[in-house]
């Protein structure tokens, strides 16, 4: 068994040893052209991008449009053509690759278990190649089994054609976080699962994350996912980003039509339902009394749940309160307010 100083490779004294905790992974005009005969467009195409340490980034966009390709130039299973990706300040082709990924856990898009290993041994990966005790190795794999939802004494000892697609994908999920690394790579990790494990798993995911600190690059199909997880959403189009910003920013002011089609922006019930009252709300004045039977809500919590409320109980407005201290209301012309959609780009003529 390896210890944890060793490395497959020996290292060049002046190699820099690859960071453990959250990292700081910064794209400065990076392309990656693929040799796809003339003409083919860039599969990313000139980007830059900061993810500072510890933030949850999810990357949205259609089917071909780079996603794939910018998670894996963070950890060099592709390298950029031109530009640079920076691995908390170091350019990453000064990184080993496998050392790189050994630092980083990845959950790629289809699966990826080893089909010859059981389980147990696609989760333990990581933490043998660390040198962990097999005591403390196994713990982890039924601490992470329980997490995913496949009880250990049933799974264990499987091995992945024995699995189904979504129990395939909880396994990559556990072996991607087996070793807690202080940066998570995720691949559409939740693409295969029902919609009951699925917001579990987010939950728990997000949890996890924000214990440890964390930073997440985290690819999704689903603007509800995004919204829900994201730190900051990085919309992308034809390997470019169009839009990095905060998920209420995004909602609230998409930067052109293509954005706010691809975050449904113009559905009304759907801005609603992704707003939170904070953003939405309108401030309290100090000298601004509140009714004793006046209806509260604490954050979070969603306009369109309070619009529900203020249509039912027919009150004028409803108090927000934020750690149990009253901050704001929410009444139907702030919550109209939010249904304008308000776009700052002038590309509006391609929608
Ligand atoms: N290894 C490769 N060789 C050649 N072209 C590639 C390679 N990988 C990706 N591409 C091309 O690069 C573009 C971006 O692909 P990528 O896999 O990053 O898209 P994506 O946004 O992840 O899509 P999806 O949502 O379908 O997973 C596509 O046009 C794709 O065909
Ligand atoms: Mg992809």
């Amino acid at each position: 068994m390896t210890n944890a100083r060793s490395s497959p490779t020996p290292r060049h004294p002046d190699t820099p040893t690859p960071p453990s905790g959250a990292t700081q992974i910064r794209f400065e005009r990076v392309t990656k052209q693929f040799d796809n005969g003339e003409g083919a467009r860039p599969a990313v195409d000139d980007v830059s991008l900061t993810i500072e340490p510890g933030e949850f980034v999810v990357l949205i966009g259609p089917s071909g449009c780079g996603k794939t390709t910018l998670l894996k130039l963070i950890n060099r299973l592709y390298d950029p053509t031109s530009g640079v990706v920076l691995v908390d300040g170091t350019p990453s082709q000064d990184l080993p690759g496998p050392d790189l990924r050994r630092h980083m856990g990845y959950v790629i898009q289809q699966g990826g278990l080893f089909p010859h290993y059981t389980v147990e041994k696609n989760i333990a990966v990581v933490p043998n190649l660390l040198g962990w005790e097999k005591a403390r190795t196994r713990a982890r794999v039924d601490e992470l089994l329980e997490l995913v939802g496949l009880p250990p004494g049933e799974y264990r000892h499987r091995y992945p054609s024995q699995l189904s697609g979504g129990q395939q994908q909880r396994v990559g999920i556990a072996r991607a976080v087996a070793a807690s690394p202080g940066t998570l790579l995720m691949d559409e990790p939740f693409g295969a699962l029902d919609a009951i494990t699925r917001s579990r798993l987010q939950e728990e995911l997000r949890a996890l994350t924000n214990r440890l600190g964390q930073t997440v690059v985290f690819v999704t199909h689903d603007i509800d996912e995004a919204v829900l997880l994201a730190d900051r959403i990085a919309v992308m189009r034809e390997g470019r980003v169009e839009q990095y910003d905060t998920p209420t920013e995004i909602i609230m002011r998409p930067c052109n039509r293509f954005v706010a089609d691809l975050v449904g922006a113009d559905d009304l019930l759907r801005r609603l339902s992704l707003v939170g009252a904070l953003a939405a709300m309108v401030p309290l004045d100090s000298d601004d009394g509140i009714g004793e039977d006046e209806i509260t809500v604490d954050v979070p919590i969603r306009v369109r749940h309070v619009l529900s409320l203020l249509l039912e109980s027919g009150a004028p407005r409803v108090i927000v309160r934020q750690d149990g201290v009253p901050v704001g209301y929410l009444d139907l012309p702030a919550i109209q307010a939010v249904s304008i959609p308000h776009y700052d780009g002038a590309d509006d003529a391609l929608g």
